[in-house]
């Protein structure tokens, strides 16, 4: 089966799959973190790999940027491959003063400027929540592991490079964690094909202070993210 955008065959997908926007972050879970890891997609340079970790089969494929990019492939997966539990592994830029380069942020909810959700339910509002299923195997997985991971409020954007930058003071008086480009649109896929998805994200910048991590930093400190959305994976099972 080839869908528009994905290059694969119906059982190449595991139950879960773990998302990171950049495809050579795909390619470096694959390599480092599973086992048996065999490339199952690479349609416009996006690579989907499917391993095992733990015994368990898993899947990791990127998402690209963007509530756009992200919703064409969980889209296809959802529909087409049987895809359970979809779970975004990406970065952030941190707002609430108290978040620290490397922190762990899971999305519960996730506000947005995307009109996506809104297409979905013809003009209404809908509450993009992570599914509660896969946050209770998260704070499962980082509560034996001993991972701090700080769970509450994000706010997907459709810019990086905002017009008006003091949007992000009022986000963060409203109690925004932390902002990132995919959440919002992945959550309202998944509740309306009725499957599962959160998201996990590494603070990798903060907004207000400006701080920023370098790339080789990024590499290293997704490790131990990386480490709990497989674990978080074998407690959903295959
Ligand atoms: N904005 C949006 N997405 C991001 C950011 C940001 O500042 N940092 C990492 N992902």
């Amino acid at each position: 089966m080839v869908t528009p955008h994905i290059a694969a065959q119906p059982d190449d997908f595991a139950a879960t799959v773990l998302m990171p926007g950049d495809p050579l972050r795909a390619r470096y879970v694959a390599e480092h973190h599973l086992e048996d890891a065999r490339l199952v997609t690479e349609v416009r340079g996006i690579l989907g790999y499917t391993g095992t970790f733990s015994g368990q089969r898993v899947s990791v494929m990127a998402s690209g940027m963007g509530i756009p990019s992200i919703s064409i492939y969980a889209t296809e997966l959802y529909r087409e491959y049987g895809v359970q539990n979809i779970i975004r592994i990406g970065t952030c830029g941190g707002l609430a003063p108290d978040l620290s380069l490397r922190d762990v942020v899971v999305g519960v909810g996730a506000s947005t400027d995307s009109n996506t959700n809104r297409m979905r339910l013809m003009g209404f509002d809908l509450a993009a929540t992570a599914s509660y299923e896969i946050v209770r195997a998260i704070d499962d997985s980082a509560r034996e592991s001993g991972t701090s991971v700080v769970m509450g409020g994000i706010f997907s954007s459709d810019l990086f490079y905002l017009p008006d930058e003091t949007i992000m003071d009022r986000l963060a008086a409203a109690g925004i964690l932390a902002v990132e480009m995919e959440a919002a649109g992945l959550y309202g896929i998944a509740l309306t094909e009725k499957r599962r998805a959160a998201a996990m994200m590494t603070v990798t910048d903060n907004l207000a202070t400006g701080e920023r991590m370098s790339s080789e930093d990024r590499q290293t400190s997704l490790d131990s993210m990386i480490d709990l959305a497989l674990r978080t994976a074998v407690k959903l099972g295959d």
